[in-house]
């Protein structure tokens, strides 16, 4: 039987590279997102009926709650939500640094708890953590990423008993919809930037990171592993 996946941020860049990647293995996806228009251009981009598809704030407990009890159970659960920071524990804002962990961290948490009891058995959530950056200058966004990592091993435990597999994928600085807001130029210089550092000498592609989803999604076996997808950026 066709295994459903729900992506929540799946409109984003990662979202649709891991869903086009799923529909070409015969998977059903159904895209979560913020924005309608962004909605509409990515089913348009993946031809998905207008059914497999939500605009909501998936921050929000009352509107994930409705959106669950209308929904059929799903088989598997990808959260893209999270989001970037800079700034070190004295540097950034207070504010700042709780609003990154709130959006990585408590996000993804409120939306285990209340997508848990729509997966089916055997299923899988994956969340996505982060490689790269230092504590003194991106404070939140590495505790963030810190907490989905554990939060993630005690999932895989909490929920073995119903079989389902709990994994996060973890990408460095990639070129997606994370930084709309820059110009080119600055893209550009963030890319540079970000290449000088990494191992491998160049930033990853979108796709090369939603192989990293698919892989820990289709994969039976892989369960409570944070995937690195990042070409080694946090080897000394
Ligand atoms: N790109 C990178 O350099 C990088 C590096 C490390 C980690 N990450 C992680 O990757 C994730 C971002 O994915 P991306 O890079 O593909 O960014 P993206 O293109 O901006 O996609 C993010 C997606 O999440 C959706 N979204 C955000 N908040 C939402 C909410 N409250 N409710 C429903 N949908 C929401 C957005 O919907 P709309 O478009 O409608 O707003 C969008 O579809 C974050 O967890 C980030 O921390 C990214």
């Amino acid at each position: 039987m066709t295994e459903h996946v729900l992506l929540i941020g799946g409109t984003g860049s990662f979202g649709r590279a891991t869903a086009k990647r799923l529909l070409a293995a015969d998977y059903q996806v159904t895209l979560v997102g913020k924005h309608r228009d962004r909605l509409q251009a990515a089913q348009a981009e993946l031809h998905l009926p207008a059914d497999q598809g939500a605009v909501l704030d998936a921050a929000n407990g009352d509107q994930l709650r409705d959106f669950f009890d209308h929904q059929p159970a799903f088989d598997h659960l990808v959260s893209f939500l999270g989001g970037a920071m800079a700034g070190g524990f004295l540097s950034a804002d207070l504010a700042t640094i709780r609003r990154a962990v709130e959006d990585k961290f408590f996000a993804n948490l409120l939306l285990a708890r209340l997508a848990v009891p729509h997966l089916n058995c055997g299923g899988s959530l994956t969340f996505t953590s982060g490689s790269g950056g230092s504590p003194a200058t991106a404070s939140g966004a590495i505790i963030g990423n810190q907490a989905i990592n554990t939060m993630v091993a005690g999932l895989a435990r909490e929920l073995a008993p119903k079989k389902i597999r709990v994994n996060a994928v973890s990408p460095t600085w990639t070129p997606t919809g994370l930084w709309r807001d820059l110009s080119p130029r600055d893209r550009t210089v963030a890319e540079g930037q970000m290449a000088s550092q990494i191992p491998l000498g160049r930033v990853g592609t979108v796709d090369e990171v939603a192989q990293g989803f698919a892989f820990v999604i289709t994969n039976g076996f892989i369960n409570g592993q944070v995937v690195k997808i990042d070409g080694g950026i946090d080897l000394a």
